[in-house]
């Protein structure tokens, strides 16, 4: 195909500023899928994005446009995630494109992760063209939108294409926009082949699938390839697109976008960011990603124990397809074995989680997550700790330093009290606030990431009746009042309800904590007191009083099917029980903590 009307592109948006829809209207549009085959949001493959709305792996589609000026272009579209949490996977894809679309909502405006997203696409020198979608809504207010896409972004909105993905408005446009502004690819097909990996998964039918951009050269079936990282070599067993469904090709050239199999066993042999090269070749690696590292973690252990094999085996294969959260073996005398994960954030883990439980059928409990602390000892030693179990003695610490993040919040100016009051009650430090027009503005706090990790979004969101948005940075360590907190059952510490906790907001948390497990914990047949502790000191008691009626005492006589009915009932309850000795502790505990 000629390089020269070849367009890789990106969509790149606020999440549920539509972009899954726009891909949709393109597919659709370019004949890639008929109508009839049309579902919705297309691109997202997995059943979860699917229920949840949201796109989380990145995924690559070519198409074929005829365009206005009546030659056909090879449009190869990488759709991206929107959410705070996968960011890593954004950067990747745009590394493979040479513009985006970036879409904003008329009714909402640009937002935390509209502006991140221009960061990034900025980054890679890519060719932005403003979309502004939504344009059916009678809230949509493309003037306004216009102005902030100017004063927010500083992008020319002059020439935005108006959309509705919704009803099909514009998209022509869109396509013409991106034959004309987008450049095509640079790199040289004569030259030795470099491919960037910019993802890579196992597929249960094509083994490990590396999808990639190739930048010089080209690569095809029997060619024997390296991969720089590892200088591994393979033999390429398939090359092709997905359009939208897998298809072999020939071969995939320079300023393509495609994938290939090389009986690769193991996804962590096809590293993203590494360059594929031939095997005998010498060139220069292209310039790879930054490695994203896990920031928050949780325990997941089996409710029933027996199950522990069947999660080390699903978390090795779901690993393969999400190299961005990591694991460990860990052991808790609560719960049993299990593993240490660390996730990109909350909304990761609860997706990590859940795809654990749905696509391998296992029942699990997670632990409250926690950051990535650094304890100073008096030793002189310094330990990095993200376990509470593995809290050092309080006697043996120096100093501990906990992570900061700057966060900055987008919202409309009426929740500007409430979300500053949020920020203050987490222990936030100001740094700026700035009208960005009389409606809308931008506060930057400083703020311990412990804190936000808990339930600062949700709380963000519902103050803002899900107005304001979010993005942030790290921006490195700061000593903090930090304490270990215990929750003892009857006289038993918990390890697994252990945390890490602010000293000031010790006494606090540690009643909200007990008084939140009393209501979660059901009635035992004997007494439970739950108790919160600093070392050995007690701040917080409650207790549950004994059950006395057995579920089975509403029936009266033998009705045998009701019985069975109720008992069914409350096995179905038991589910997300965890014995701890002699108590049943239901998830909820677990995450309790959140929600206080
Ligand atoms: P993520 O994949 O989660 O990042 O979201 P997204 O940006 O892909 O948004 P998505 O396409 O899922 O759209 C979000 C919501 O907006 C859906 O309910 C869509 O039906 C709706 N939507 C998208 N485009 C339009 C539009 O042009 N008009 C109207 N009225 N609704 C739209």
């Amino acid at each position: 195909f000629p390089q020269e009307k070849i367009r890789n592109f990106s969509i790149i948006a606020h999440i549920d500023h539509g972009k899954s829809t726009l891909a949709d209207r393109i597919l659709e549009f370019t004949g890639a899928v008929s109508s009839r085959e049309m579902r919705d949001q297309y691109l997202d493959r997995l059943d979860l994005e699917r229920e949840r709305g949201i796109t989380i792996k990145a995924q690559a589609v070519r198409l074929y446009y005829q365009a206005e000026d009546g030659e056909v272009y090879q449009f190869n579209l990488i759709d991206t995630p929107g959410h705070v949490d996968f960011t890593y996977e954004v950067s990747r894809a745009l590394a493979a494109c040479e513009g985006a679309l970036l879409v904003v909502d008329a009714s909402q405006g640009v937002e935390a992760q509209t502006l991140a997203n221009v960061y990034l696409a900025l980054e890679n020198n890519l060719e932005i063209i403003p979309v502004i979608n939504k344009i059916d809504l009678p809230q949509a207010d493309v003037e306004k939108t216009k102005k902030e896409i100017e004063e927010v972004i500083g992008l020319s909105a002059e020439e935005a294409i108006l959309v509705s993905a919704k009803l099909g408005i514009g998209i022509k446009e869109v396509l013409e926009a991106i034959v004309k502004k987008i450049p095509s690819p640079g790199g040289f097909r004569e030259k030795p082949l470099r491919a960037l990996v910019f993802d890579s998964w196992y597929d249960p039918y094509l083994g490990v699938v590396v999808l990639i951009k190739v930048v010089d050269g080209k690569i095809y079936p029997g060619q024997k390839i390296r991969f720089y990282s590892t200088g591994k070599v393979y033999e390429v067993t398939k090359v092709g697109v997905f359009a939208p469904e897998a298809t072999s090709i020939d071969m995939l050239v320079a300023g393509e976008v495609g994938f290939i199999a090389a009986s690769i066993k193991e996804v962590r042999e096809a590293k993203i960011g590494d360059t594929i090269t031939e095997a005998q070749a010498q060139v220069a690696p292209l310039p790879g990603f930054k490695e994203q590292k896990p920031v928050v973690f949780a325990g997941i252990f089996p409710v029933d124990s027996d199950d522990f094999e069947d999660l080390k085996e699903a978390i090795e294969k779901l690993w393969l397809n999400d190299p961005a959260f990591s694991y460990e073996m860990e052991t808790s005398a609560a719960l049993g074995f299990g593993f240490r994960c660390g996730f990109q954030g909350l909304l990761h883990m609860e997706i990590v989680q859940e795809r654990l439980e749905r696509e391998y059928n296992l029942n699990l409990i997670s632990t409250s997550p926690s950051v990535k602390y650094k304890v100073r000892l008096k030793n002189g030693k310094e330990l990095e700790v993200e376990n509470p179990a593995k809290w050092p003695d309080p006697g043996l610490i120096e100093e501990v330093l906990e992570p900061y993040i700057r966060a900055e919040i987008y919202t409309p100016k009426e929740f500007l009290g409430q979300l500053i009051n949020l920020c203050e009650e987490k222990r936030g430090i100001q740094k700026e606030l700035k009208f960005l027009t009389p409606e809308r503005c931008v506060l930057v706090y400083e703020i311990s990431f412990s804190e936000v990790v808990l339930d600062f979004y949700d709380k963000l969101k519902s103050y803002s009746k899900g107005y304001a948005s979010l993005d942030y940075q790290f921006i490195g360590y700061k000593p903090g009042d930090l304490v270990k907190m215990d929750i003892l059952i009857n006289k038993q510490p918990v390890d697994a309800l252990s945390l890490i906790v602010h000293r000031d907001k010790a006494y606090y948390r540690g009643r909200e904590l007990a008084a939140k497990l009393k209501e979660v914990i059901p009635r035992q047949l004997f007494e439970v007191i739950i108790q919160a502790a600093i070392g050995s000191k007690i701040i917080a008691r409650e207790r549950i009083a004994p059950l006395r009626k057995d579920v089975l005492a509403k029936c009266y006589g033998g009705d045998v099917t009701r019985k069975k009915k109720l008992l069914e009932k409350q096995k179905e309850g038991k589910k997300r029980l965890k014995a701890i000795g002699q108590i049943e502790i239901p998830q909820e505990a677990f995450l309790a903590i959140l929600k206080i």
